[in-house]
Parts: C-alpha cells; structure tokens; sequence
C-alpha cells in the first residue's frame, strides 16, 4: 500500500510519556509452552479493555510443541498475531484454521468456546503473541466469531520515514485496519522502525496504551525501551498521541483501547462481570453447553 498523504494529517502536538516500564514474567501455559507473561491480572484494571498478553518465542520445539490442547473460554477475545511458525486451531464451533507467519487470528469466544492451539512443525522458530481483549458486559455472551487473517490480508502500509505499519486493529494514518470493534475500539499496530526515524500515532487522551519493543530499542519522549518491555503510556490530560524515535531498527507492538470501567472477574479462562456469572460459567461448560451444539443466533458486533 502506498504511504498515506500525511500532509493531510493532523500531527501530535501533545504526545504522552512512559508512566512506567514492566518486564514481563516467565511462565507456562497449555501442556507446557513457555512464555512471558507480559499483561498479567495485576494490570487488567490499568490497561482495561485489554486483560492479558503473552509473549512466545523459541527455537527448541521442548518449548512449544506440546501446544495447547482443549481449553475453554467466556467472556472475552484472543487475538494471535504469528511472528514465525505455524499453529493450527480448531473449535468447538466448528472452525479449523491454520495460523502462519504473519498472520493474525480473532477469536470472539462470546458465551463459550472449547478450543486447541496445536503447532504444526516439528523444529525451528516459533514467535508471536496473544492479548486478550475484554468483551462489554452486553457482549458477553454473544455467539463466537472467529476469523484467520494471512500476512497478505492484513493492511500494510509504509510512512514517509520508511516506517512499516502493519495495521491489525484500528486505523493508522488514515488506513482501516483488518478488524474494527465499536465499543473497546481497539488500535493494534505492529511496526517496524528503521535507526532514527520517526512515528506518529493519535491516541485519544482516553484510551488506554502501551507499547512493547520486540526487536531494537527506541525513545518515547524522554525514556528509553529496551527490547523485551512494556511499556504503559500515560492519561496525561489533553495528550492526543504518541511519537517513537528509533534508536536502532526497532520492531514494536502499539497497543491501545477505550477502558470499559466495567467490574472485571476472572477466573482462569473465563471473565465475566461478577462472581456469580463465573459460576454460571463453570456451570455451562460441564453441562457441555460450550461444546459443538453452539448455534450460530447472530455475528457478533465487530
Ligand atoms: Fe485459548
């Protein structure tokens, strides 16, 4: 795609600063994967629509090949973004879909999904990441939806900075991206930062934000992140955007939503708005109302 006319665009003027750094947790998942817990339950309240981010990367299959198999969930959306590898998933809506380099899967689990996320090779590397997007109380149960988006299908554009802009949420300098929500609006932007340049992004002063630097290492006004953070951008009043600098060819995740400010209960794979529903929760899913007689009422709000 060709770099938007951003001489039309309105520029940053009033750009947010790093409130604070976090390093991500090691941890496993599934039947044994490994990872970083870069979001955890700590920062749901902070970073609300969003409620957890794992990172995965490895090139030893002991590290993932045993994937992760039949799990439930309720509530929310998963959102895979495959760096490198193959992952196949299947549900218990009856969707199956091969994940591959690049690519993008969106998960709208609504009021119940059975799911497995199994790898597909045997060696070599295995990078990406998911992040689970809170769903409004008024979605919560509304029948699953899902959608497997190639590296191709996703819109990419490039800034006159050379800065590559994978646009998996939202919509970044005037470009829509593969996925809209209308109620936690999510921006989900993947971007490659050559050393010294530039990138701008509005963010309304409402949102919450954070970024995480996978490759490189880059400055957010005064501070500098390192590879491997996350860092949370700040609420600070009247801010209107973000603007990174590059201080080495850089890879980031840019990560911004409309809180909810709704009560948030998790329990495990399940995240509903009270105790009770929780249990209901658990309830469903043993009486094996998540399994494959989900009918479809509606498509979920996209
Ligand atoms: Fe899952």
């Amino acid at each position: 795609m060709n770099a938007p006319n951003s001489s039309k665009l309105a520029r940053v003027q009033y750009p947010r600063q790093v409130e604070h750094l976090i390093q991500g947790v090691e941890a496993s998942d599934g039947a044994g994967v490994r990872l970083t817990r870069l979001l955890s339950q700590t920062l749901q309240r902070r970073l609300d629509p969003f409620l957890m981010m794992d990172a995965f990367g490895s090139d030893n299959p002991d590290d993932y090949i045993a994937g992760f198999p039949d799990h439930p969930h309720r509530g929310f959306e998963t959102i895979t973004y495959m760096i490198a590898g193959r992952m196949l998933h299947r549900d218990s809506a009856g969707n199956e879909g091969l994940l591959e380099t690049g690519g993008v899967q969106w998960m709208v689990a609504g009021r119940g999904v059975i799911h497995s996320e199994i790898p597909q090779q045997e060696h070599g590397l295995m990078k990406g990441f998911q992040l689970w997007l809170n769903l409004p109380a008024i979605d919560k149960m509304c029948a699953p939806w899902y959608r497997d988006f190639s590296a191709d299908e996703l819109p990419v554009f490039t800034s006159e900075e050379g800065v590559q802009v994978t646009v998996i949420a939202g919509r970044s300098h005037g470009v829509q991206g593969a996925v809209e929500r209308p109620v936690t609006e999510p921006l989900y932007l993947d971007l490659h930062v050559p050393a010294g340049a530039c990138f701008q992004q509005d963010i309304p002063e409402t949102h919450n934000a954070f970024i995480h630097v996978y490759e490189g290492a880059l400055n957010v006004g005064s501070t500098r992140v390192a590879p491997g953070g996350l860092a949370i951008l700040a609420n600070s009043p009247h801010t209107d955007g973000v603007v990174l600098k590059a201080e080495q060819d850089s890879r980031v995740l840019l990560i911004a939503g409309r809180p909810l400010n709704e009560p948030i209960i998790q329990y495990g794979p399940f995240v509903m708005n009270s105790e009770n529903e929780i249990q209901q929760a658990f309830h469903d899913y043993r009486a094996g109302l998540f399994g494959g007689a989900i009918e479809e009422e509606h498509e979920p709000r996209r």
